[in-house]
């Protein structure tokens, strides 16, 4: 699919209806969506026929886009319902196959490495500290072969050392620096838009060191 055509159908997609502010609950937009996921699958050879989580999917963008670039299953996981149905219905819509799991991603029992790929916009850490650092901790324990992830380009310093000595990375790599617009969604959000500087990022879990991409 050309990337242009999954941005346009990413822009199809319904968002949270009531966004919950504790769960930090703000949309990736298609752009940005549609860069993450192309870059994954096209450059990185992370998505097609591979095995995708998207952690904290929300309404179930970045697993959606997964889904269209051909993976060979795609797995949703979010603490909250509400988001998970609007997610079946995004994927009802699109005619694909997304499993959704309502789970809190810090209690995930998961053992071991049974996912090829985890693509995840985190909450940022900026109602409960230190929350993208807990759902990239599990996201290392259980991904064999990349984790795409979203963090403010502020805590660059602070998640490359936590992932390379910490949770056992052996890369960490900002792919891009972006800039994310977060709409005016709550009530203490004085402008109608601001954007904050965002990287992506792309990890290698340190035992699949060496395999070929
Ligand atoms: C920044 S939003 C991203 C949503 C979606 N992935 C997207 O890109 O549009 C973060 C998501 O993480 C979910 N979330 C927050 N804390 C969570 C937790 N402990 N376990 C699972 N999901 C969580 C929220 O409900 C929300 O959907």
């Amino acid at each position: 699919m050309k990337l242009k055509q999954l941005e346009s159908l990413l822009g199809s997609l319904q968002q949270f209806s009531s966004p919950k502010i504790e769960l930090e609950q703000y949309p990736t937009g298609p752009h940005i969506a549609s860069r993450m996921l192309y870059t994954a699958a096209n450059t990185f050879g992370d998505v097609n026929n591979k095995v995708v989580a998207d952690f904290g999917c929300g309404c179930g963008t970045l697993g959606l886009a997964a889904t269209l670039l051909d993976a060979e299953h795609v797995i949703g996981l979010d603490i909250d319902p509400q988001s998970l149905e609007i997610a079946a219905i995004n994927a009802e819509d699109l005619e694909v196959d997304l499993n959704l799991v309502q789970c809190d991603i810090r209690n995930l029992g998961w053992r071991g490495p049974i996912i090829d790929t985890v693509v995840m916009n985190p909450p940022f850490g900026t109602r409960k500290k230190g929350a993208d650092m807990d759902f990239l901790f599990v996201a290392l324990k259980v991904a064999s072969q990349a984790v795409y992830s979203l963090h403010k380009t502020t805590t660059r310093d602070h998640v490359k050392r936590t992932a390379l000595r910490d949770y056992n990375a052996s890369s960490a790599e900002v792919i891009c620096e972006l800039r994310f617009d977060v709409p005016q969604l709550y009530k203490f959000h004085k402008k109608r838009e601001v954007d904050i500087a965002v990287d992506l990022w792309r990890f290698v879990p340190r035992r699949n060191q060496g395999k070929c991409l």
